[in-house]
């Protein structure tokens, strides 16, 4: 069994396409997780919503809380981390991530900066040890094969590697690099471009995008299960 993280981070609450204004991200996470579920209905799905329900920021609290030993810490440091607790729980859980996550002022919304900060914690999804000389921080979630697609969705064209506005892209490489150091090195990346343009711009770079989606999750079923293969010949 696989364990899906689903997770979406703009600040529109309905998708495009079913919503007037309807966000394009929570579209593109809601093709890629029915079709996973349609072909693999027994697998587990876990949802957070952080565009809606945004995880606290890091307070000058949490930080001596999360540094501390836990059997050191107090009831106060506990309650502080207990946000933090539940949303690495929830990640150390999962095999598959699907980040829905849309460019605001070339890099990530806030709410999923807050997520970032919240998992990103020693002892749990990293470790220190300086006598690793070479390499100290060790990602405590390589212990299993884990993969993550990153669905994005900007109003501009040309943010993708090799584009023109690719050097402004702080978006993509933020999510790689602390994915990267938690020991997620497998991050595909599919994005919608266009959307402030509309009309045929962006309809074209939605289709192209849903298509792509699709690709994945049938390649990612393939290469996971192969069973899965023959499911999606007969749908087909
Ligand atoms: C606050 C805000 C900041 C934005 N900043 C950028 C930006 O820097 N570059 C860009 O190309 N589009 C930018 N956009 C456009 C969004 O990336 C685009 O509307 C995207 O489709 C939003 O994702 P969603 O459809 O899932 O809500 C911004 C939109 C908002 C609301």
């Amino acid at each position: 069994m696989t364990q899906l993280l689903h997770l979406d981070a703009s600040a529109r609450p309905g998708r495009a396409g079913e919503h007037p204004h309807g966000s394009h991200t929570r579209a593109l996470t809601h093709r890629f997780v029915s079709r996973w579920a349609r072909a693999r209905p027994g697998d587990a799905l876990t949802y957070r919503d952080v565009g809606l329900r945004p995880p606290a920021p890091v307070s000058g609290d949490w930080v001596p809380a999360a540094f501390a030993p836990p059997a050191q810490r107090t009831p106060a440091q506990h309650a502080v981390l207990a946000e933090s607790d539940a949303l690495v729980d929830e990640l150390l859980r999962a095999d598959l991530l699907v980040l829905g996550v849309p460019m605001y002022n070339f890099g990530p919304p806030s709410g999923f900066k807050a997520w970032l900060d919240q998992i990103v914690r020693i002892g749990r999804t990293f470790d220190y040890q300086p006598e690793r000389a070479d390499s100290p921080y060790v990602p405590l979630l390589a212990d299993r094969p884990r993969r993550a697609v990153l669905l994005s969705s900007r109003g501009g064209l040309g943010y993708e590697d090799g584009g023109e506005m690719a050097a402004m892209n702080h978006l993509d490489p933020a999510v790689r690099t602390v994915l990267g150091f938690l020991g997620i090195t497998e991050v595909h990346g599919i994005a919608i471009e266009g959307e402030e343009l509309g009309g045929e711009v962006l309809a074209r770079s939605v289709a192209q995008a849903m298509g792509a989606v699709d690709r994945l999750v049938d390649r990612w079923l393939a290469a996971n299960h192969p069973r899965a293969d023959a499911v999606l010949c007969e749908a087909a």
